[in-house]
């Protein structure tokens, strides 16, 4: 009996020294803050509140009035998707406006709205940077070529700010997203509405600088806007397509097309055919600009 007992009396023994060796100060909160945390709540802001009007463009109401068509009248709230996208297109970001409008439009509960807009990741809540800078880092593109960790640190070392955060200059914005859908171009980032894939420290870099040069040169001739209207109500918002015309900046630099930024053309293998190497028979036959 007694050498069952041992190990609890000794363990007893030492009970009050360990609680009096604790400290008595603890944090107010035990956990992290979860970043997404953001997605689900809403706090009025300067520039995010129901205060704030909104109405849509005229070329935009031109627009919704099309992507209205393709639904029956009775369901139109099923267009809430693609307008939520024209707003936040508009207006830099899904703002709790926008959303009470579409919500207007769409003759539906504000609420039914706000549930889409903070379940999808790609409607932003918060004001972002003309360029939304979002690297992929699930495990394709964490394993595939040098790996989304190089590309995130030569992003962060180059912009010097953190994820979620924007330049102070709010040029860039720069979030880590999951998988994109481009995994055999793994590593790669999604640069507003562009792809641009394979690609390694020096080229993201070389990238971003293209992009910065172009923004400051378009800036400098006043030609701002998103690619549906010009909002006057927001300094910052996503400005579709910002020096991806290719041009070069006064630098020099030349933002890339999307795609690949290797040799590759598109996903194929990059060390040429190594399987169906024949012509096939039949009718099939082999693309010529391949
Ligand atoms: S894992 Fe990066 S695009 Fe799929």
């Amino acid at each position: 009996m007694a050498s069952k007992l041992t190990p609890y009396l000794v363990r007893s023994a030492f009970r009050p020294v360990r609680i009096a060796s604790r400290t008595q100060c603890r944090t107010f909160t035990a956990t992290r803050t979860v970043a997404s945390g953001s997605l689900a709540v809403h706090r009025d802001t300067p520039v995010n509140n129901a205060k704030i009007p909104f109405k849509f463009t005229e070329q935009n109401n031109k627009l919704i009035d099309e992507i209205l068509k393709r639904y029956p009248s009775q369901y139109k709230k099923a267009a809430v998707m693609p307008i939520l996208d024209l707003g936040q297109r508009q207006h830099g970001f899904c703002s709790l406006s926008v959303m009470n409008e579409v919500a207007r439009l769409l003759e539906m509960p504000p609420m039914r709205v706000y549930e889409v807009a903070t379940f999808y990741t790609m409607y932003n809540r918060n004001p972002v940077g003309k360029l939304h800078v979002q690297v992929c880092t699930t495990t394709p593109c964490q394993l595939g070529g040098c790996g989304s960790d190089s590309i995130v640190k030569a992003v962060t070392d180059h912009l010097g700010i953190k994820g979620g955060e924007t330049t102070k200059d709010g040029l860039f914005t720069f979030v880590e997203v999951e998988c994109l859908g481009a995994c055999v171009n793994a590593p790669m980032v999604q640069i507003n509405d562009d792809y641009y894939e394979d690609l390694t420290p020096e080229s993201i870099i070389q990238l971003l600088k293209a992009f910065q040069e172009s923004a400051n040169d378009i800036q400098g001739t006043g030609a701002t806007g998103a690619l549906t209207g010009k909002d006057d109500k927001v300094k910052s918002g996503v400005e579709v397509g910002v020096g991806s015309g290719k041009a070069a900046g006064k630098g020099g630099l030349k933002i890339p097309a999307p795609g690949p930024m290797s040799s590759r053309r598109s996903c194929e293998n990059s060390v040429g055919l190594t399987n169906l190497t024949s012509e096939p028979w039949g009718t099939e036959v082999f693309r010529k600009d391949l």
